[in-house]
């Protein structure tokens, strides 16, 4: 009888790693924690309802720090999900300047550009359904110069990185 209970312990403890490497993922929570009532991408939210202050992201109406609001328990969020939210909440406002200036034009957002349209070759980032080297690609197109070409890879790259949501 005491074998039949292995498969259902690895079967918990698999939902309960997949439970938790769902939750570190910051485009998922965000997703799911705050798009329900806020944005629906946090791009958006980091630009239209935050702002920068001295003290970290606040927001842009009450002028509140969003780590603050977030621990007291805006969102309901577990404190390893604070911080990765917050890590990408500075990583957009970074990054955002970048493709906000040069590329939203023409392209939606950098998560789904590279969603879409753009997949590992081994360690190149590739044109998903043209192949091109978008390394390469990149120095004619959306007027970057050289050392921006290796930031916006780097930006692509991680929007790649992190897994979209189950559709
Ligand atoms: C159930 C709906 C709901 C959810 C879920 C939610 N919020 Fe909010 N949030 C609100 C409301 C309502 C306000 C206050 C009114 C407003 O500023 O729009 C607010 C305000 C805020 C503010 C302050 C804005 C300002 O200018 O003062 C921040 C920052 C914020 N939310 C972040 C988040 C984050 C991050 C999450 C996800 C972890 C989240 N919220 C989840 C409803 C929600
Ligand atoms: C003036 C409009 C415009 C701007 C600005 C622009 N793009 Fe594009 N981009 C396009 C068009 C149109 C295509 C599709 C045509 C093509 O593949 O040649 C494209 C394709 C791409 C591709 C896909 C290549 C492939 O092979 O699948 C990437 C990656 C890309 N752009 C990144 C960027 C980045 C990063 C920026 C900002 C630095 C940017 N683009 C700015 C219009 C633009």
């Amino acid at each position: 009888m005491r074998y039949r209970i292995v498969p259902w312990l690895a079967c918990l403890l698999c939902a309960a790693f997949a439970a938790q490497a769902q939750q570190a993922d910051p485009h998922l929570v965000y997703e799911r924690k705050c798009g329900t009532c806020h944005a629906a991408h946090a791009g958006d939210f980091v630009w239209e309802a935050l702002t920068e202050t001295g003290d970290g992201l606040a927001g842009r109406v009450s002028g509140r720090p969003v780590r603050d609001m977030l621990l007291r328990g805006h969102g309901g969020l577990t404190a390893p999900e604070i911080d990765s939210l917050l890590e990408q909440f500075a990583r957009i406002r970074q990054s955002g300047q970048l493709f906000r200036r040069k590329c939203v034009i023409c392209h939606d957002s950098a998560v789904q550009l590279a969603r879409r349209e753009l997949a590992l070759d081994g360690d190149r980032l590739v044109g998903r359904y043209t192949g091109r080297d978008i390394a390469a690609f990149l120095i004619g197109h959306g007027r970057l110069d050289r050392s921006e070409v290796t930031d916006m890879i780097a930006i692509l790259r991680r929007a790649l990185d992190t897994r979209a949501p189950a559709e």
